[in-house]
């Protein structure tokens, strides 16, 4: 049975898991400090529960009761709000059903997520968190065995990255990197051979170094400048995905899901 609960305003402080999920300065300060994280739609809710997140509440308008009523564990709080009231509190017109604040896990370190792999997905600094959603979506297509950040790459746990990676997140391992100067160096270490995807001429083709089932880590870089020199440096392999010479570069993401494909391809 789910536990409804009777809210007597909007300022009751149990619906502050759900303040302005428009306002990404905020939502990164409550979410990480209060070890939340914001779950969209019936699916992804699903999803999160599947792969073992503890669901802190829901919020949801009447209408969309009857879609999460068999996942959800018994007692957890369910806040059924008017839809005005609903947008009062989250900034926005939730239209894709009940939202969950969901509990975060410990993350992994890298060493343990990175632990058996053979292909992994490095990101520096990728800070659109549709971008991120979308590379662990390609990410959990094409089989590759877990994604590691480095510290200044967005979270994929924020609401729009859980959204666009369809769930992705919760079954793709990942973990953050706490030394992006020597991150690259430490893969290598581990037994990876480090791919710089880069858009430079001077890079070689991926597919001439995409062949046989060693472990191999994918690099991908920032949305403006692309990879550091450092990384770019540290690399084994500088890749290209040959591309017109009338455009400069693809969408990280773009780049993303054509490199996993073709990463993945042999061990298929
Ligand atoms: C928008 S691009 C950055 C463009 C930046 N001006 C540069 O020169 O790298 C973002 C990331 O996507 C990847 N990328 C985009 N197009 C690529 C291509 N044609 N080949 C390989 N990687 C590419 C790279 O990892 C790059 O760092």
């Amino acid at each position: 049975m789910m536990a409804y609960v009777r809210v007597e305003s909007l300022d009751d402080p149990r619906l502050r898991d759900y303040t302005n999920l428009r306002d990404v300065a905020l939502r990164r300060s409550l979410e990480v400090a209060g070890g939340l994280f914001i779950a969209e739609g019936e699916k992804v809710i699903r999803r999160a529960v599947e792969a073992g997140y503890p669901v802190r509440s829901v919020l949801m308008t009447e209408r969309w009761l009857e879609s999460v009523r068999d996942i959800l564990p018994p007692d957890v709080p369910c806040f059924v709000l008017p839809p005005d009231q609903v947008e009062r509190v989250t900034g926005f017109q939730v239209h894709r059903g009940a939202l969950a604040s969901m509990a975060r896990l410990p993350l992994p370190p890298v060493e343990k997520v990175v632990a058996g792999a053979r292909r992994l997905l490095v990101l520096e600094d990728i800070v659109d968190h549709t971008n991120v959603g979308a590379i662990f979506r390609s990410a959990a297509a094409f089989g590759i065995d877990a994604v590691v950040l480095a510290p200044r790459c967005a979270d994929p746990l924020y609401r729009r990255s859980v959204k666009v990676s369809m769930g992705a997140v919760f079954t793709v391992p990942y973990a953050r990197m706490t030394n992006w100067y020597d991150g690259l160096g430490e893969l290598r270490a581990a037994g990876f051979q480090t791919v710089a995807l880069t858009p430079a001429d001077d890079a070689v083709p991926l597919e001439e170094c995409a062949r046989g089932s060693g472990r191999l880590a994918l690099v991908l870089g920032t949305e403006g400048d692309g990879l550091s020199a450092r990384w770019q440096g540290e690399a084994d392999i500088r890749a290209r995905i040959p591309i017109s010479p009338a455009v400069d570069s693809l969408n990280v993401a773009a780049a993303a899901a054509v490199a996993c494909y073709v990463l993945t391809r042999e061990l298929r």
